[in-house]
């Protein structure tokens, strides 16, 4: 079993009869929703999955797990989703499968987080992984230029075919190349402040639990 089917399948066993959970996005939590369409149809697991992306969406109706839209749910119980880099203090970048400001907007309304990370995202300072920027597409060449002038390396974000990416939102996505992010408080302001970005990568003091996968096994951390 790859670290990140072992940590799917634990982080499935937070999620009880009755819950109402938030589905991540991605190739870890792929696994995770999986194993919760498993028990749904085998065991009769009784949830409501409200999805983080499309593509998610697809899954989890090819599983036949009950679904409402975000809107149709005066709250989530749980969300599980995977990270892109976690750091030492657990906060994390999100958003390299281009699903960051549903997860975002899911994990908001979460009374709790929970994310699932093979050993490889686990970093003591987060920054080496591309920082995604959701941006409207008006305006977003001047917003690039202005990323390349802060000396943030930008990079759009592109398709297979090379054409930019347009996420589940309609929105683009430009990518900071910064290597380290000394103050990940300060830029999360800096980037809420700046006109045209809809939402960051950056999701800090966030979560209550992670599960970093292992050869030894899932290893779940409680955050203090
Ligand atoms: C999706 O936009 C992301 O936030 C994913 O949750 C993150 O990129 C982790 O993905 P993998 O589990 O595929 O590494």
């Amino acid at each position: 079993m790859n670290l990140k089917e072992l940590v799917g399948l634990e982080s499935a066993k937070y999620v009880k009869d009755g819950m109402i959970v938030g589905l991540g996005t991605g190739s870890t939590a792929y696994y995770m929703v999986k194993e919760l369409g498993r028990r749904v149809k085998e065991e009769g697991l009784n949830i409501i999955g409200v999805v983080t992306s499309l593509k998610t969406e697809e899954h989890a109706l090819e599983l036949g797990i009950p679904l409402k839209a975000i809107d149709d749910v005066d709250h989530v119980d749980l969300v599980i989703d995977g990270a892109d880099e976690i750091s030492s203090d657990f906060h994390g970048i999100k958003g390299g499968g281009a699903a960051l400001l549903f997860e975002k907007i899911v994990a908001t309304y979460s009374n709790e987080v929970i994310w699932i990370v093979d050993e490889s995202k686990v970093v003591d300072q987060l920054g080496k992984f591309p920082l995604p920027v959701e941006v409207v597409p008006f305006g977003s060449e001047n917003l690039f230029r202005h990323f390349q002038d802060k000396g943030y390396h930008p990079g759009w974000r592109r398709t297979e075919n090379g054409e930019i990416l347009t996420t589940d939102g309609g929105h683009y996505i430009i990518d900071l190349n910064l290597e380290v992010i000394e103050d990940p408080h300060a830029l999360a302001d800096e980037l809420d402040q700046t006109v045209g970005v809809v939402e960051h990568g950056l999701f800090l003091d966030m979560i209550a639990r992670v599960i970093v996968g292992t050869p030894d096994g899932p290893k779940t951390i409680e955050v203090p």
